[in-house]
């Protein structure tokens, strides 16, 4: 037992770890973006079936992606960006507050207001290439 929660544990510091790494470049910064949008699908599922670890890990990793994003946007001072990623970093932990508390109720409201940074950042900083994929404006 103990052998799998410390399994268990390196699993998880490896995610984080990865979702650590500074954003450097747009190329990085899209990949980031990839990682939240993916992530987001995963702690939407993990709410509806009401999978408590599985939300959980979801909403760590999306506080961590957010945390880059937000040194990202502050070096850059992007005032509006900065501070929509910082809403997202706080709707994330109010999320995994209400996924430890086991009220999925609570956490499909505060996801409902992680889903307004996403939309009020990518309407001022995101447009579509001709291609069909996305950049930054
Ligand atoms: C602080 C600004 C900001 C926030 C907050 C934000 N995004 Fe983004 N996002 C961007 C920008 C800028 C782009 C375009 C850059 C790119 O994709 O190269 C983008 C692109 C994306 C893409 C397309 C990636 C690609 O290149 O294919 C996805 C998916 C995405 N965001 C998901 C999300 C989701 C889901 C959330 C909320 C949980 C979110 N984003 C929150 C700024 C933000």
């Amino acid at each position: 037992m103990k052998r799998v929660l410390a399994i268990a544990c390196v699993l998880s510091l490896a995610a984080v770890g990865t979702a650590l790494a500074a954003i450097g470049s747009e190329a990085d910064y899209s990949a980031a973006m990839k990682e939240v949008g993916s992530t987001n699908g995963a702690l939407g599922k993990a709410i509806a079936s009401s999978s408590a670890t599985d939300a959980a890990a979801a909403s760590a990793k999306l506080e961590a992606l957010f945390k880059d994003v937000n040194a990202y946007w502050t070096a850059k001072k992007v005032d509006d960006a900065t501070t929509a990623s910082a809403s997202a970093i706080a709707a994330a932990q109010a999320i995994s507050k209400a996924v430890a508390a086991n009220d999925m109720a609570a956490a499909t409201e505060a996801r409902t207001k992680l889903g307004a940074t996403c939309m009020a950042c990518h309407t001022a900083h995101r447009e579509k290439t001709p291609e069909g994929g996305w950049k930054m404006k």
